[in-house]
């Protein structure tokens, strides 16, 4: 980032609309029928561990982690994570994924997962779950449920059903 000031902040009351309306762009109507999306009906995002990223006042970027558990472990569910077209490929997504990351664990956090991108989250220590260790409660390409570990050895031992917290 070095081209534009950007600065990421956590998320506010009168942040939703205008990240309703990325995720409308982004994603479309077709969201709604997603796995991670019922999820998170049911665990809704953690207002202190959301994150917006602007440049100047305008909001390019958004990041949501909700509580869930793997069987009887707590964890992050990250998603979505979501940047203004125009602002793509600049490393919005990588300062939102970052920031949001350091504060789960500044607050005790250990384990996050999500649905996405190998080749894009690999790149701030996601890696593949194993299949069938942990289950999504609807379908999901298992080759795109992933885990960052901000402790080492926490995903150690850890499987079973992932269900709201
Ligand atoms: C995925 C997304 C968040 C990336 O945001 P971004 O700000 O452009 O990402 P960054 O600038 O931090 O990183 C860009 C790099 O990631 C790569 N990248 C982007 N999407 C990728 C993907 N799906 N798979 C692999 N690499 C990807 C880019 O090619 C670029 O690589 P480079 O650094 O080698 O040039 C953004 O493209 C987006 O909002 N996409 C639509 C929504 C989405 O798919 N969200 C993720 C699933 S919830």
């Amino acid at each position: 980032m070095n081209d534009i000031a950007l600065t990421i902040l956590p998320e506010t009351p009168a942040d939703a609309p205008a990240i309703e309306r990325l995720h409308e762009r982004t994603f479309g109507p077709g969201r709604f029928a997603k796995t991670a999306y019922r999820l998170r009906e049911q665990a809704a995002p953690r207002p202190d561990l959301s994150f917006t990223a602007r440049i100047g006042t305008l909001l390019v970027g958004s990041i949501w982690l909700s509580p869930v558990r793997i069987g009887e472990t707590k964890a992050l569910l990250l998603g979505p994570l979501t940047v203004e077209p125009a602002f793509r490929e600049r490393g919005v997504g990588q300062a939102l994924i970052e920031r949001a990351l350091q504060e789960a664990k500044a607050k005790g956090h250990s384990l996050v997962i999500l649905v996405g991108d190998e080749a894009y989250y690999g790149k701030s220590g996601f890696k593949r779950i194993p299949p069938g260790r942990a289950t999504m409660p609807g379908p999901v390409d298992p080759a795109r449920l992933l885990v960052a570990e901000l402790a080492a050895g926490a995903f150690d031992g850890v499987s079973g059903a992932i269900r709201p917290d």
